[in-house]
């Protein structure tokens, strides 16, 4: 194995170094191998993967059989970074057997090395859980898009004093309970500093503002492929997609005016075996 493998050790290291750590999603074994490739820290196989893969309107709808497809994928391609696993919506929900059984599912099944679940003080007693397990856990509070419907929508949290302290104890709550890093999602930058100072774990935002440990993106929003709906976090690094459309354009149109395939895209024949095909074929 590569010296280069990101470990739990090099993440909290960054921290400690105050390494500022890189993040982005992945579902599949090409991008996968492009994140490896872009010496990103941590690849997230997400279950985004439900509206940026599978067009689903929101996460709720992945299950179990989608995750563990899509990091067997990612995990051919993804060597060097550290992979997480996504626990779909009700996966962990249920009891905490159920979460350390799916859990380790995740893991044996489809590769990854480590689990994220979305929740704070009360999914606290199932990240200690899990993690007792031997299976590490990454948390998720602030904006939970699995829950997103009960906190009103995909709106910032932790506006005023009072939701600022539940997110605020949540990180407590998830350091306490052994998790090896969290996600902070969609909270006022100001409260994403206090929350990553709070903690000794690596905090990573997302909407979090620069005073974290580190940044993540879901990359079909970072490259502009998925522009359905663009939050007001994503800083879009490119536009794929109107390339990808502009290329799927131009193939049409040549195929229709015979343009493709030119001769240097199409397989000759020597000439006497196609002299001898026809005579064949005049039999
Ligand atoms: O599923 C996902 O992509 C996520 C990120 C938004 C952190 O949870």
């Amino acid at each position: 194995m590569s010296t280069d493998k990101v470990t739990i050790l090099d993440i909290q290291q960054a921290k400690d170094d105050n390494r500022k750590l890189t993040m982005v999603t992945a579902y599949d074994y090409p991008f996968g191998l492009l994140a490896d490739e872009a010496g990103i820290d941590i690849v997230l196989v997400g279950d985004s993967l439900g509206m940026v893969v599978m067009g689903l309107e929101g996460t709720v709808e992945v299950t179990m059989e989608h995750m563990i497809h899509h990091i067997r994928a990612v995990s051919r391609g993804c060597k060097n970074p550290f992979i997480v696993g996504d626990m779909p919506f009700m996966s962990y929900n249920t009891s905490i057997r159920d979460a350390i059984i799916n859990a380790g599912r995740l893991l044996k099944e489809g590769g990854c090395e480590s689990i994220k679940l979305e929740g704070g003080v009360d999914f606290a007693p199932t990240v200690a859980a899990i993690v007792k397990a031997g299976i590490p856990v990454q948390g998720h509070i602030g904006l939970t898009p699995q829950t997103a419907g009960a906190l009103g929508g995909f709106k910032m949290q932790g506006r005023d004093a009072a939701a600022a302290k539940q997110i605020l104890d949540d990180a407590r709550a998830l350091e306490d309970a052994g998790v090896f890093s969290m996600i902070l999602e969609a909270v006022p930058a100001p409260l994403g500093k206090l929350v990553a100072d709070a903690v000794k774990v690596p905090v990573i935002g997302i909407g979090a503002g620069p005073d974290v440990d580190g940044q993540v993106l879901v990359t079909h929003d970072l490259i502009g492929l998925f522009d359905k709906f663009v939050p007001k976090f994503v800083k879009q690094y490119a536009t794929i997609r109107k390339n990808i459309l502009d290329a799927l354009t131009e193939y049409k149109a040549e195929v229709r005016e015979m343009k493709f395939p030119a001769p240097e895209h199409s397989f000759t024949m020597p000439t006497e075996s196609l002299e001898e095909l026809e005579n064949l074929l005049e039999e």
